[in-house]
């Protein structure tokens, strides 16, 4: 006998859920039912209006219309949702001597230039240069030669270079390989909070639910070596504003470090260095690919 039409809000669900059985995909039946399944049940639970449903869809509309090759404005609702983060948990369990990850963020761009062991990484001035170094080791110790570590950072104008069309393109960014002791350095600028793009939809929910878009002074990197999983993390000045609040809750207390205030005469005054200096070391643990009851894939980015 034929069902009479799905009326009530529990039909509606049952019918969009039960649209999928037929999905082959395995995987992809879960997701999709689990998808419409919890938007219903989110729906259902705040009363959603028609009026309030229409301004979700307009806010989905000039997200897509912000975003472009340089602004990727559905990353920044992931990230200040914190589902960023969540599914970085969920991917990213690991053993406690490991290196925690956190967020990637909309400003990575792959292929930055390959510098030298000790190279400054800012091709203008850009704040306080800061010396970071550290060793890459296995969560036994020993040490790993040859990992890249790929670095990113804003400067003191609170940018990043691809945030600025005037900013060489190698700007505050650069791939560093560890040496064979595992050694890595690198001088950067001590780097200072700076507001997540604010002059879109996102900034407007942030305004409009008196959250604040700051994120506190951190550098990026990602450390890939064959055999490992890849590592995208950050280092946390932990003398910074905003760790309490940080806009995408990135921050993990494994991941800050005291940046050293250092003296212009001071004999490890790294070279081309005038002025005051900062220091921070920051040692990195990654996990091989067994370690973690996952497949090690060396092509991932992040
Ligand atoms: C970042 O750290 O670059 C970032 C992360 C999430 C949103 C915006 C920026
Ligand atoms: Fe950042």
């Amino acid at each position: 006998m034929p069902t009479a039409a799905s009326t009530t809000p529990t039909d509606i669900t049952r019918t969009a859920v039960a649209s999928f059985d037929g999905c082959d995909n395995e995987r992809l039946r879960r997701v999709m039912q689990g998808l419409a399944q919890h938007l219903h049940a989110f729906a259902t639970e705040v009363e959603l209006t028609q009026e309030e449903w229409e301004a979700g869809i307009r806010f989905l509309t000039e997200t897509g219309h912000i975003t472009d090759d340089r602004r990727q404005e559905f990353i920044l609702w992931s990230d200040v949702l914190g589902l960023s983060m969540l599914v970085d948990a969920l991917e990213h369990a690991a053993p406690d001597e490991a290196t925690e990850s956190t967020v990637l963020g909309p400003f990575y761009v792959p292929g930055a230039e390959l510098r030298a062991f000790g190279a400054a990484i800012a091709e203008e001035p850009a704040g306080e240069p800061a010396w970071v170094h550290g060793h890459v080791r296995d969560v036994d110790g020993n040490p790993i030669p040859g990992a890249e570590l790929d670095i990113w950072q804003n400067g003191d104008d609170r940018l990043y270079a691809v945030q600025n069309p005037d900013a060489p393109e190698n700007h505050l960014r650069g791939r560093f390989h560890t040496r064979d002791d595992g050694g890595y350095a690198f001088l950067a600028v001590r780097p200072v909070p700076y507001t997540i793009p604010d002059d879109g939809p996102v900034g407007r929910m942030l305004a409009a639910t008196a959250r604040h878009p700051w994120r506190p002074a951190h550098i990026h990197m990602i450390v890939r070596a064959a055999g490992y999983r890849t590592l995208a993390t950050h280092i946390f000045d932990a003398g910074s504003e905003y760790l309490e609040s940080d806009a995408v809750f990135a921050v993990k207390p494994s991941l800050l470090r005291e940046f050293v205030q250092r003296s212009e005469d001071d004999p490890e005054r790294p070279a081309g260095v005038t002025g005051p200096w900062w220091s921070v070391e920051n040692d990195l643990v990654l996990v091989g690919g067994d370690q973690a009851g996952e497949p090690t894939d060396p092509g991932r980015t992040a």
